[in-house]
């Protein structure tokens, strides 16, 4: 039986470890990591990741042959392939502070699997990388190799939040990098047959290491250029009278550009865009190509124009003030299906209205108090260290409260940030809404997802990301 062991039990080793228990009942899956709340939440019946889907197939092969275990050591001797899933959260000091990714958790896998392997071993890397670190790994590795050969593999993971089963089912591509030597292509068609398993063999593309690794960070560079693009045409729109959605429209129905990933909205989150992006900027500096790291730079710089630019609308409607204001936040996530709150626009569209001391009223489905409280108090880049290692008792902020419904959130509210697309707040009673609020009403929809006419027609003072704006807003100034 192969014994497959991945390091790291996060939103990425659990889901893709659970899709191959089940898709491959001859693999024994071991999932490990260091933090013992993380292994005991998977051992139980509170999943510590919220994932559509993911439940089931974690309740239909646990114990059987997909193991959780904070015996890291024990399962990674024991395995033939290992996946390393760890955070590679961006450097926070030091050289490349601000932009590189930190390895720390990477290295210090890679130290532990020369210290205890016993048997040949396939290495993979799951995590985001920089170019190149398969290098580093493999001269850490060979090192302190005691005879034992290590081959490495980059098999980056293309799955979004949210929709993460569904993509592990059914990925456009699974992405499998070596080395072009004979024991390099061994292990890729090693890896190619656990794959193999469910995911036809035209959708399993193999490159070099490098190429894979780079692969990961521009795929997730163009999808948020993508977001960029058309939040920078929204405030086009808004400018011209033009509408964002329409626009979006006309232009993904051009079969070059797609009808995918066009949605305006308040910016985009997750705990990869930013973070890879800045990382392929330190990548292109380091390598003498300043032109190309300003050219990805813009993506990001255009995605904090939008978060600020949003703050802005709100606090200049509301006679350029919200202090002491009520203002209900319906949404936390990064998107809608996930509990996930890295890098969310929520952080910094609350960071924003708490600067002018609004009173925030916090809904989301799946985020607890505990969550918003610790990542409104989280200094940037802390969120994506291991969850034993970041801050443990974060300040409570006064001004925000969290709330467990829509109706508590807004009521006595005099206006309504929506910041995540939950389908919920498409079908609230706005009427009974506004009739609970303060007038003048305000709604500020960062995802679109309110029908504006209606609001208009209940009385609400609606902005819309990219809509024609309300006449209360025309003489507003919208710069950020
Ligand atoms: P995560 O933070 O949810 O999980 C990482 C886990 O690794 C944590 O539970 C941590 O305790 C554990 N860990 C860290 N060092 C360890 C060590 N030395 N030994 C054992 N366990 C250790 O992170 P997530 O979201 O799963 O991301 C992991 C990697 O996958 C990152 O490089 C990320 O960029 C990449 N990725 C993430 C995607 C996502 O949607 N979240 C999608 C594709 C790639």
């Amino acid at each position: 039986m192969v014994k497959i062991c991945c390091i790291g039990a996060g939103y990425v080793g659990g889901p893709t470890m659970a899709v191959i228990a089940l898709k491959c009942p001859a693999i024994e899956v071991a999932v490990v990591d260091i933090s013992v709340s993380r292994i005991a939440a998977w051992n139980s019946d509170q999943l510590p990741i919220y994932e559509p889907g993911l439940e089931e197939i974690v309740k239909q092969c646990r114990g059987k042959n997909l193991f959780f275990s904070t015996a890291v050591e024990k399962h990674v001797a024991e395995a033939d392939i290992i996946f390393v899933s760890v955070n590679t959260p961006t450097k926070t000091r030091g050289l490349g502070a601000g932009k590189a990714a930190d390895l720390t958790y990477w290295e210090s896998a890679a130290r532990m699997i020369a210290d205890v392997s016993k048997s040949n071993k396939i290495v993979v890397e799951k995590s985001t990388v920089p170019v190149k670190t398969a290098e580093a790994i493999e001269k850490i590795l060979t090192h302190n190799s005691k005879g034992i050969e290590y081959q490495i593999l980059s098999n980056p993971e293309f799955l979004a939040e949210g929709t993460a089963i569904e993509d592990l089912f059914k990925p456009d591509r699974v992405l499998i990098g070596g080395r072009e030597t004979a024991g390099g292509q061994k292990a890729v068609q090693a890896l190619k047959e656990v794959y193999a398993n469910w995911v036809p063999e035209d959708r399993i593309i193999t490159t070099n290491l490098w190429s894979a690794e780079l692969s990961k960070l521009a795929a997730n560079a163009f999808l948020a250029q993508r977001i960029s693009s058309v939040n920078a045409m929204s405030a086009l729109c808004e400018a011209t009278g033009a509408d964002v959605s329409q626009v979006a429209h006309a232009v993904g129905k051009d079969s070059r550009i797609g009808p995918k990933f066009l949605n305006a909205s308040v910016g985009f989150g997750g705990s990869c865009f930013q973070k890879d992006i800045l990382n392929l900027v330190y990548i292109c500096e380091c390598n003498g190509l300043p032109e190309v790291a300003n050219y990805w730079k813009q993506v990001i710089k255009v995605n904090d124009y939008q978060k600020n630019r949003f703050v802005n609308r709100v606090v200049s409607s509301m006679f350029n003030t919200v202090s002491g204001k009520k203002i209900a936040i319906l949404g936390f996530a990064f998107k809608k299906d996930t509990g996930d709150t890295r890098e969310t626009p929520a952080i910094d569209v609350c960071k924003g209205l708490l600067g002018d001391k609004a009173q925030l009223s916090i809904y989301d489905l799946q985020v607890t108090e505990e969550q918003i409280q610790r990542d409104l108090s989280m200094n940037k880049f802390d969120w994506d260290h291991p969850i034993h290692l970041q801050p443990a008792s974060s300040i409570e902020m006064k001004q925000v409260s969290v709330v467990c419904d829509a109706y508590e959130a807004t009521k006595g509210a005099h206006g309504i940030c929506i910041l995540t697309e939950w389908d919920e707040f498409k079908t609230l009673d706005y009427k009974k809404i506004y009739d609970n609020m303060q007038k003048p009403a305000f709604v500020f929809d960062g995802r679109n997802v309110v029908n504006v006419g209606e609001l208009r027609k209940i009385g609400f003072i609606v902005y819309s990301i990219g809509k024609p704006l309300d006449s209360w807003l025309k003489d507003m100034p919208a710069v950020a």
